[in-house]
């Protein structure tokens, strides 16, 4: 027998990452619907513009071996330029009013990636990360293979509560630990799991916290914007990083994933001017620089105005799915007779369901397994809460307190016959656990969407 590996401490660390079980539901039972997945609208995805472009690129030797050679760490400069200004339009401000320009930019592969990068360089164990409870469960992932102490703050209709933020950093701060903390991490559009966006107002309270709060050391905010251009109803908010006017606190991540195409898995981040270098090291040591090829593709979609239309669409395409979800919903669990209690997101792809307390959603309740019979699958709220992961992790898994009665929906990659269906599927679920008439909407007070 051959002698056992020796894992690294960050290895055992490391969950089963709760995405890769949720695609499996799918591959094994091709009928089941899946709202669980966070994948984006397959028909809309855009073969027309990127073929164009990728004839046009290899028309020519020069911008052949252009895009075929390896680029650069930091990532191919005419498309940070575009990057830089297409930020500052998305927040209505002029290059003049930059606080930020093209070389505080840095091109990832995927958003995840810079997320993951960020982790090591800003992170040692046992230092303090806050995030929005409930929040986006990959990103959990990494903190929690970093051994980083993740602290929540809970949400409303609002996003983050910053009165619940500022009393933790004033306990954390009597408790002597303020010097710990590096980073406060919000998904602030159509969050995922929630689809809920933080406030205008919240946004520049949440800056000033950090900026306040950061005695010994600096405390960032990592503003996770991925889901930003998907926007169908109400006016644009300005970023966190728009009120940063120093460059100094707000770290934001942006990505292509989502307004055009996960496949290039090409994202980008901003940072305050003294990170650049530092994070530009770690890069080097991972990769070297992201795909060249695809930042020359997307360079020419912006340059052409390609990009622009096609999250156009798109923001039309989630918008009528967004509202064909809602009514399926409606119609299953009418509101008058019904205590459960869903979001309505302005943008984005994620509706979050609260179930009145007597019905658990958890991945052992009866209801995710009624569910699965009736084939469709949701992501229950307990993976989005910190350390409530039911996920083996190692030698013992997390606790389990909260989200029991919450799950996510994604519309994004559902067709519309399929989200209908999807709901009934649910309906006949929720009524096998638990028949509506059992069910008082006086039973449910104390839960909110
Ligand atoms: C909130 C959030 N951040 C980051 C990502 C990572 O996306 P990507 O690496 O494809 O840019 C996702 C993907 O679902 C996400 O939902």
């Amino acid at each position: 027998m051959s002698a056992p590996l020796s894992l690294s401490t960050r290895a055992h660390q490391t969950a089963v990452p709760a995405i890769s079980y949720f695609m499996e539901q799918g591959v094994q039972n091709p009928n089941l619907i899946s709202l669980a997945a966070g994948l984006v609208d397959p028909v809309s995805l855009p073969a027309e513009e990127v073929r164009a472009v990728v004839n046009e690129l290899l028309a020519e030797r020069t911008s052949t071996q252009a895009a075929m050679q390896y680029g650069t760490t930091q990532g191919y400069a005419p498309l940070r330029d575009k990057l830089h200004r297409h930020i500052l339009t998305l927040d209505g401000l002029t290059p003049n009013d930059a606080a930020f320009g093209p070389d505080d930019i840095v091109v990832t592969t995927g958003s995840q990636q810079f997320l993951y990068m960020l982790g090591e360089l800003l992170l040692d164990a046992g230092d303090i990360v806050i995030t929005e409870a409930p929040s986006y469960f990959v990103y959990h992932g990494i903190l929690t293979s970093l051994g980083i102490r993740t602290l929540s703050v809970p949400m409303d209709e609002n996003g983050m509560q910053t009165d619940a933020l500022a009393e933790l950093l004033t306990r954390l701060e009597r408790a002597g630990e303020l010097p710990r903390v590096k980073l406060i991490y919000t998904v602030d559009y159509f969050q995922n799991p929630t689809g809920l966006t933080l406030s205008l107002s919240r946004r520049q309270l949440l800056l000033e916290l950090a900026q306040r709060f950061s005695k010994t050391q600096r405390i960032l905010i990592l503003e996770d914007a991925a889901y930003r251009e998907l926007r169908f109803a109400g006016d644009d908010i300005p970023s966190v990083k728009s009120f940063d006017r120093a460059n100094e606190h707000v770290i934001l991540a942006m990505t292509f994933s989502k307004p055009l195409a996960p496949g290039l898995k090409t994202g980008y981040g901003v940072l305050p001017r003294d990170l650049v270098g530092p994070l530009l090291r770690f890069k080097g040591n991972h990769d070297f620089g992201s795909s060249n090829f695809n930042q020359h593709v997307l360079d020419r979609l912006m340059a052409s105005g390609a990009y622009a239309q096609h999250a156009e669409g798109l923001r039309a395409i989630y918008r009528a799915k967004r509202d064909t979800l809602l009514s399926a919903l409606a119609e299953e669990f009418p509101p008058a007779l019904s205590p459960l209690r869903w979001t309505r997101p302005d943008g984005g792809m994620y509706v979050w369901l609260t179930f009145p307390p007597e019905i658990e959603a958890g991945i052992d309740s009866r209801l995710f397994k009624a569910a699965l019979r009736e084939g469709m699958v949701y992501v229950p709220g307990e993976f989005c809460y910190v350390n409530s992961s039911p996920l083996p992790l190692g030698e013992g898994s997390g606790l389990r307190a909260m989200g029991r009665n919450e799950a996510r929906l994604c519309y994004g990659v559902a067709a519309h016959d399929e989200l209908r269906e999807a709901m009934r599927r649910l309906g006949r679920a929720v009524r096998e656990v638990l028949p509506m008439e059992k069910i008082t909407v006086r039973n449910f007070a104390g839960c909110k969407a």
